[in-house]
C-alpha cells in the first residue's frame, strides 16, 4: 500500500482538487484506492458527498477527553458511487483535537497505526491535508511515503511552500527517514506573467523536485468540483484531465522503477 500526503500550508492552491483528481484516476486505472480528509473544513468530504459528522470521521481514530475509546478504523471507511474509489470523511470537531491532545505522547502515531490495520484492503491511500501544521499534518506526514506539494503559480505562493518544507524538515527529523517530495505548480495560466515567472523560479529554486506537469487554471476543474464528480468522470476537463494524468505517471514512477529493480534481483537470484 502506498501512501502520499497532499499538503502545503498555504490555503486555496488546489490540494483538494488534486486529492480528488489523483484519487478517482488511480481507481479509474485499477487500484484499489481511499482518500481520506484530513481537512476539518471538510472540503473533500462535501466533494465526494459522504458528510463525516453523520458517519464518523477521522476524528474519531483519536482517544480524546470527550470520546475516550477510537472507534476501529474499519467502520469509518465508507464506498463511494465511483468503483474502488473509498473515502474516510473529515468533521468540524476536529478543529478541537489540537486543544484537546496538546502534546500529549504518541498522538503522532495514529493513522500510521490505522493505516496499518488497512494495508489488506487498499493498494493506495491519498491524504488531503489542512493548510495548517498541528496534529492532524503531523499524522498525515508520519504515515506517508511521499509528499505532493501543489502550488499555486503566483509569488505569494512561494512563501507558504517554504514553510511547508521547513515543517517538512522537522518531521523528517522525528521519523528518521526521508519522505520524498513533489512540487505540483498549480493553477498555471500561461497567458499571465505571473504564471510564467513564478514557474521559471519553482523550476530554479525547486529543481528535480518539481514535477514536470503543471496544471494549468481549468474552468471545467472548478465545475466538476462544484458538480460533486471526481476529474476521471468529467470528460469536459481535457486540459486539467492530461495534466493530471502526466502528473501521475510521473508520481508512480520511483514505485515502478523499485518493483521492476526487485524483479530483476528475484530474476538474478
Ligand atoms: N486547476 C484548476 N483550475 C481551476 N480551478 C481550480 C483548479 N484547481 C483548483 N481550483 C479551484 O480553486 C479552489 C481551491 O481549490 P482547492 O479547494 O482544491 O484548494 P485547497 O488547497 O484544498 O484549499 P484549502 O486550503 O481551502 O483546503 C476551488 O474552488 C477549486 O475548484
Ligand atoms: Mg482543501
Amino acid at each position: 500500500m502506498q501512501t502520499w500526503a497532499i499538503a502545503n500550508q498555504k490555503g486555496g492552491v488546489g490540494k483538494t482538487t488534486t486529492t480528488v483528481a489523483l484519487g478517482s484516476l488511480l481507481a479509474a486505472a485499477g487500484e484499489r484506492t481511499l482518500l481520506i480528509d484530513m481537512d476539518p473544513h471538510a472540503s473533500l468530504s462535501g466533494y465526494i458527498g459522504v458528510e463525516g459528522g453523520t458517519h464518523g470521521s477521522v476524528y474519531d481514530l483519536f482517544g480524546t477527553s470527550g470520546n475516550a475509546i477510537p472507534l476501529p478504523v474499519r467502520t469509518l471507511v465508507h464506498a463511494t458511487r465511483w468503483d474502488r474509489l473509498s473515502v474516510l470523511p473529515a468533521s468540524a470537531a476536529m478543529i478541537t483535537l489540537d486543544r484537546q491532545l496538546g502534546t500529549r505522547a504518541g498522538q503522532g502515531l495514529v493513522l500510521s497505526q490505522a493505516l496499518a490495520e488497512l494495508a489488506p484492503d487498499f493498494d493506495h491511500v491519498l491524504l488531503d491535508c489542512p493548510p495548517t501544521l498541528g496534529v492532524l499534518m503531523v499524522n498525515a506526514l508520519a504515515a506517508s511515503d511521499r509528499l505532493v506539494v501543489p502550488t499555486q503559480t503566483e509569488a505569494l505562493a512561494l512563501a507558504g511552500l517554504e514553510r511547508m518544507l521547513r515543517s517538512l524538515s522537522m518531521i523528517e527529523r522525528s521519523r528518521g527517514r526521508p519522505l520524498p517530495r513533489t512540487i505540483v505548480p498549480t493553477l498555471y495560466d500561461a497567458r499571465t506573467h505571473a504564471s510564467r515567472a513564478c514557474l521559471a523560479q519553482l523550476r530554479e529554486q525547486y529543481g528535480d523536485s518539481v514535477s514536470e506537469a503543471v496544471i494549468p487554471t481549468d474552468t471545467q476543474i472548478r465545475e466538476a468540483s462544484a458538480a460533486g464528480i471526481p476529474l476521471a468522470s468529467w470528460p469536459a476537463a481535457k486540459r486539467g484531465g492530461m495534466a493530471y494524468r502526466q502528473l501521475l505517471d510521473e508520481l508512480r514512477l520511483p514505485a515502478r522503477e523499485a518493483s521492476v529493480a526487485s524483479s530483476a534481483r528475484d530474476a538474478a537470484a
